[in-house]
């Protein structure tokens, strides 16, 4: 038992104050009682808010790998480490050992060593939700390899975007992925990427579909082959505490996607830390997230976080609905999961369909429930709690990003009292706060504003990779000294934060970031648009729905609006993926614009959700007849 993990919600105060109170000496004892270090820090925190610079236990040295795996084989080498449950439930699923992860994360290091893989290469994931994925993961680690997962939804567009980036000099994907009753084409969607990527020198491929693809000899290896000689033993590299661990791509508000760097050592005490006060996990308990490792969700609470906790973590590699929209509870009962961790955007989905497809599941072994993403709201908690934990699982809303690494703000389960909607009480350690419109902290305890945190945590991004001004403009600028979400929040007069949305360009549909200035760069691609405005508007399971805008080039306004709407939505799909999609597409004479030229989104996300009895000050607008238009044609 971890003095660290809190019993009970005074335990959590306690935590808390101690946390904000004397921060090096918390985090220096938690971190040094808890984890295997192969040397010490010479100091436990430095840090500049205003650069931004921040290092956690600089001087000490680790290997993740050996926190995930190598500790936990004495004890409990015979604990079932992985359960995978695969995308056909006529499928055996597989329970992996913490002894047979070690073997198969040695031999996958070895693997990749083989083909030339060095500490501090960037090394591209693009591959389903199997077990070599989160092997690979930690191989990458084990080497010192920096890992650059990219979800398999993605198209080869936004895939090659992100081996360039962080120039990438091996891709290890598969031949094809299953999704449901769809084979996705990775391998083919590689190959298109990496055309486009002279930077890339080995592709691995696993064979998972048995699906047909291109090879190009010298440059394509098959996984299965070129693992079979590795030996079962793959020193762990030696790492610094602010090594880069791996770099994850999301969205920002402008262009280009932000890498987000991660570091070896903060980030490991952190998820670890976090998964055990949040899930509050017991030994035996089976433990599942459906998140998708190519998500941060996946890198800090499907792996790093469960294993270095040695949890038994559960990896599906399907989809909600397949073959029904059953299936999550059929998951819960083959396996027993206790503690479940999803997305808004399922709840909302499977709370749509028969209720029978939980009853006629046995899903009495749930103990704990969590949700995270987006803002859930009250029907969607309400119907998670009674139908799923039937009024007696404790539900954690658990508010965080890529770029904060781990749960920031959330219920530790069964501890903190909860509230529908409100992710409540900050994670010891973590200094929130709000700020008003002039950019000066609300000082009231019941208030709202922009969130903002006044102090690093371990697990706080270090960069954006290769671009560190980008860094420093995007979240420590807006407020100097802090760092700035993008997200309002609002706190009640206990201290419970409730979060309210993106207050940048940011749009969260099914729980995915859009960046919806990159939408906006692919239609203005068409050779028939002018511009486009895209913004979000309220969609009743997704959360958000994506409304474009759209004016046309003076010689091409006969063109037929059906065929240009189709061949848009085809443009942003086939470039950024089916997610991106706009669902509404309004064509218009003009788009409201500022005398200084900035659009006024304001106005369009307003008509978009169909708020249209006042669009507040619109005196500056250069074109104001246009509104009318807009609001008019409306969708
Ligand atoms: O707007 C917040 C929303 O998701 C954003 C972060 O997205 P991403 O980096 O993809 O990470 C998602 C998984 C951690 C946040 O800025 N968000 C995340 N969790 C919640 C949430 N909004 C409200 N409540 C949450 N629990």
């Amino acid at each position: 038992m971890s003095r660290f993990i809190a019993n009970n919600f005074s335990e959590y105060l306690d935590l808390y104050q101690e946390s904000v109170e004397r921060p090096e000496e918390f985090w220096s004892q938690f971190a040094s009682s808890e984890f295997l270090w192969k040397r010490p820090w010479d100091s436990v925190l430095e840090h500049d808010l205003s650069e931004p610079s921040v290092s956690w236990f600089k001087g000490a040295q680790l290997n993740i790998t050996e926190n995930c795996i190598d500790r936990h084989l004495e004890h409990n080498g015979e604990k079932t480490a992985i359960i995978f449950e695969p995308n056909d439930q006529n499928d055996e699923p597989l329970h992996i050992t913490y002894a047979e992860l070690a073997i198969q994360v040695n031999k996958t290091a070895n693997m990749l060593k083989s083909l030339g893989a060095n500490k501090g290469d960037r090394i591209c994931l693009y591959m389903p939700m199997v077990p070599e994925l989160a092997f690979a993961v930690l191989a990458c680690a084990r080497i010192g390899a920096i890992h650059s997962v990219v979800f398999a939804g993605f198209s080869s567009k936004s895939l090659s975007d992100r081996i360039n980036d962080a120039s990438c000099k091996f891709v290890l994907t598969a031949d094809g992925g299953y999704r449901g009753a769809k084979i996705t084409p990775l391998k083919n969607i590689a190959d298109d990427a990496i055309k486009q990527c002279p930077c890339v020198e080995k592709v691995l491929v696993l064979k998972r579909t048995n699906s047909e693809i291109q090879w190009t000899s010298g440059r394509d290896f098959w996984w299965h082959e070129t693992i079979e000689q590795q030996s079962e033993h793959c020193p762990a590299e030696t790492m610094d505490a602010e090594d880069h661990l791996f770099i994850l791509y999301t969205s920002g508000s402008t262009g280009q996607p932000k890498g987000m760097v991660h570091t070896c050592g903060g980030y490991m005490v952190y998820t670890n830390f976090s998964f055990r006060n949040v899930f509050q996990y017991k030994a035996n308990d089976v433990y599942w997230c459906t998140a998708d490792i190519g998500w941060i969700t996946g890198h800090s609470y499907i792996v790093y976080g469960p294993l270095s906790a040695g949890a038994t973590t559960l990896m599906f590699e399907g989809v909600p609905s397949y073959p029904d929209m059953g299936r999550f509870w059929q998951v819960v009962e083959r396996h027993k999961v206790n503690i479940l961790y999803t997305a808004p955007t399922a709840i909302r989905a499977l709370a749509q369909c028969d209720l029978s497809f939980v009853t006629n599941a046995d899903i009495s072994s749930l103990r704990i429930l969590g949700t995270v993403g987006e803002p859930i709201n009250k029907e969607a908690w309400e119907w998670y709690d009674d139908h799923v934990g039937t009024n007696n699982c404790p539900i954690v809303d658990t508010w965080w990003q890529t770029e904060t690494g781990g749960i920031m703000i959330s219920p530790l389960a069964g501890i903190t009292p909860t509230i529908p909607t409100f992710a409540t009480h900050p994670l010891p350690g973590i200094q929130p706060c709000l700020m008003d419109e002039n950019g000066t902290e609300v000082s009231s305890i019941e208030g709202e504003g922009r969130l903002c945190i006044k102090f690093p945590w371990p697990s706080i991004a270090r960069t954006i990779y290769g671009n560190h001004k980008r860094f420093k403009d995007t979240y420590f600028s807006a407020f100097p000294g802090h760092y700035f979400t993008g997200d309002g929040a609002k706190r009640d007069a206990k201290g419970n934060y409730r979060i309210t949305g993106r207050v940048d360009d940011v749009v969260i549909v099914s729980g995915h970031n859009l960046g919806t200035a990159e939408i906006e760069n692919i239609i203005d691609e068409h050779e028939a648009v002018t511009e486009a405005a895209v913004v979000g508007y309220p969609h009743p399971i997704k959360g958000n729905s994506i409304y474009a805008f759209v004016t046309i080039n003076a010689g091409q306004v006969d063109m037929d609006r059906t065929t240009l709407e189709s061949e848009i939505k085809k443009l942003v799909s086939d470039t950024l993926g089916p997610i991106s999609k706009p669902e509404k597409i309004q064509f218009c004479s003009g788009l409201p614009k500022t005398r200084s030229g900035k659009i006024m989104r304001r106005i369009l996300r307003k008509v978009a959700a169909g708020e249209l009895d006042s669009f507040g000050d619109i005196s500056t607008l250069l074109n104001p007849e246009c509104v009318e238009e807009i609001v008019q044609n409306r969708l």
